[in-house]
């Protein structure tokens, strides 16, 4: 596919005396259409030339050779260079490259020979999956695919909650009370018997002291206590499968907190050989003050290892593993700090600083309920798998009044309910805490993941009726240089780059509002123009492009994981 904007650098580099590259990297896709497709700003050449902007554009538009086939006129506007692309060119160029990969369209080996570690979801065993959990899962699932599509060699691990000292309570509990509970709903008898523990280790010294050792037990791999927590680990996957089935989630490796257990010692011996580990009130720590943070804990006065210390296990132990070139941690603000000192800490782990740099806290925020309407709350606790079904109950039922003949109802429900959820959480920047609110997520008219589904239908429609695709040689360019059918062009032509941008700044946003702005393209060209009309190249033009937004609608819901219904 051409690259426009660096055909254009490369015509303005014939003028000045600048590497094409410098000069791309200045250039911007102005936001008003009447700026032109492109626009270099000349502000920084004016500093080094020592002459005014607008007289240096208009020296390099005036040097500019416009016979070639690219840019159809520049402009000076005010110190910035406004450039106009040739339309048909455009169009050419997207409609062969689409001919050539198709359903691949976007695909790149870009990536090619990094290694992406992408950590997400890693909810905790035995405690409930909440919604924070269902936003890491959700955003670590959209950048995974992402980056995987751009030819990274991407790892997803859910690095599981799996130990620590709450682990000994666990058993302890389970060894006490087990047979008086069914199971059926794994989580809440586990939190019951948590509760149940917990309250007898405050009344009786001695049981929080047998809860001690249990764990110790377990930290030395005895038989019983490793059993146990083996039972407690697989009663909570089960629970927690539930959810990551409905959402088709996988992972490639499940190594959490436990799996680390073994690995600490060398963190510790590693540590200690800086001569910064440091006693403190029978603790190892590292005091990080000179870094303006709060010291970060290694050891605990009785020698257990906490959170922090399984972290930087799983720091090493990955470089070797993975020699990764980005490990990404999808896991919220809360755990900022935490972060921010294992990052720093990890510096003293003797790693190349490559991993170093490679590591990234990817932090999102909060969840609000809009009160009064959540049907699933038990306190404050949303079970998200009872909210997972109420998105499908509820999007069969708007589905029932539009549409009371479809067939597989069921299916294009969950489709439909789970989609919404979907683009819901990764409709805005990350950051920004999110508003649950069912009216907006499942309104088809608005900003939502099932206003994307129905645009999709709508093309499919369009092309089960024509009941052919036609040939892209045969398209011609010149039926689609109206504003309506060259925005969707745009938009097509930028889908690769979307990509990227969403792995530069670990944003699934991005392709969230591009899918919602193609959607709407498409929607007003559709409204204003007849696609299946008799003149053969009119409708051939309409319907090439429809199969394209067609396709791009399906692989940028794909990536986000939001599936696509074929009628709805
Ligand atoms: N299990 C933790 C929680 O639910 C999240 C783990 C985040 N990942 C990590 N490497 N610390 O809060």
């Amino acid at each position: 596919m051409i690259d426009f904007k660096e055909e254009i650098a490369k015509e303005i580099a014939k003028t000045i005396d600048l590497d094409y590259m410098e000069i791309e990297k200045l250039i911007e896709i102005p936001k008003e259409k009447n700026m032109g497709d492109y626009a270099y700003p000349c502000f920084k050449l004016a500093k080094v030339l020592k002459k005014a902007p607008q007289i240096i554009a208009e020296e390099i538009k005036s040097k500019i050779d416009l016979s070639g086939n690219l840019i159809d006129k520049i402009e000076n506007a005010g110190g910035y260079l406004n450039f106009y692309i040739k339309k048909e060119e455009l169009i050419k160029t997207v409609i062969e490259e689409f001919n050539l990969k198709k359903e691949e369209y976007g695909k790149s080996d870009f990536g090619k020979n990094k290694n992406i570690i992408v950590e997400y979801s890693s909810p905790n065993i035995a405690k409930p999956f909440h919604i924070g959990h269902l936003r890491t899962t959700l955003i670590g699932n959209a950048l995974y695919n992402t980056y995987k599509y751009l030819g990274y060699n991407t790892i997803g691990i859910n690095h599981l909650g799996d130990y620590g000292t709450q682990f000994g309570k666990m058993i302890e509990g389970y060894k006490r009370w087990s047979e008086e509970y069914t199971f059926k709903n794994p989580i809440d008898d586990l939190m019951n018997i948590y509760v149940r523990i917990n309250e007898l280790c405050k009344e009786d010294e001695k049981v929080l002291e047998i809860c001690r050792e249990n764990f110790k037990k377990l930290e030395e791999h005895q038989e019983y206590e490793v059993s146990l927590w083996q039972k407690l680990k697989e009663l909570s996957l089960k629970e927690f499968y539930k959810i990551y089935d409905l959402l088709d989630i996988k992972f490639d490796s499940l190594n959490g907190e436990a799996f680390y257990s073994d690995k600490m010692q060398e963190v510790i011996e590693k540590l200690e050989s800086t001569g910064k580990l440091i006693e403190s009130q029978g603790a190892k720590i590292i005091d990080l003050e000179d870094k303006g943070m709060p010291p970060c804990m290694i050891c605990k006065s009785n020698g257990s290892s906490i959170y922090a210390t399984r972290d930087l296990a799983a720091i090493l132990y990955r470089s070797r593993e993975y020699d990764f070139d980005k490990c990404l941690y999808v896991v919220a603000y809360e755990q900022n700090l935490h972060f921010k000192q294992i990052f720093e800490v990890a510096k003293l782990l003797d790693i190349d600083e490559k991993y170093i740099n490679g590591l990234e806290h990817v932090s999102y925020g909060m969840v609000h309920l809009k009160t009064g309407k959540m049907s699933t709350r038990e306190g404050n606790v949303v079970k998200v798998e009872d909210l997972l079904n109420e998105a499908i109950e509820r999007a069969g039922k708007i589905l029932e009044e539009k549409n009371p003949n479809i067939e597989n109802k069921e299916e294009i429900a969950k489709k439909v309910g789970i989609g919404a959820i979907i683009f819901n959480d990764l409709a805005n920047s990350r950051i920004k805490d999110e508003i649950f609110d069912w009216d907006i997520i499942l309104n088809f008219q608005g900003e939502t993941g099932p206003y994307i589904q129905y645009m999709y239908v709508r093309t499919k429609s369009i092309l089960q009726n024509a009941n052919f695709v036609p040939d892209a040689k045969e398209i011609d360019v010149n039926i689609l240089l109206d504003e309506d059918a060259i925005n969707i062009i745009k938009n097509i032509y930028s889908f690769e780059d979307i990509l990227k941008a969403v792995t530069d700044k670990n944003e699934p946003y991005i392709l969230s509002r591009y899918l919602i702005e193609l959607a709407k393209n498409y929607s007003v060209f559709y409204n204003n123009n007849k696609i299946l009309v008799d003149d053969k190249d009119i409708a051939n033009a309409r319907l090439y492009l429809t199969y394209m937004t067609n396709i791009i609608l399906l692989k940028g819901a794909e990536l986000l994981g939001i599936k696509m219904p074929e009628k709805m």
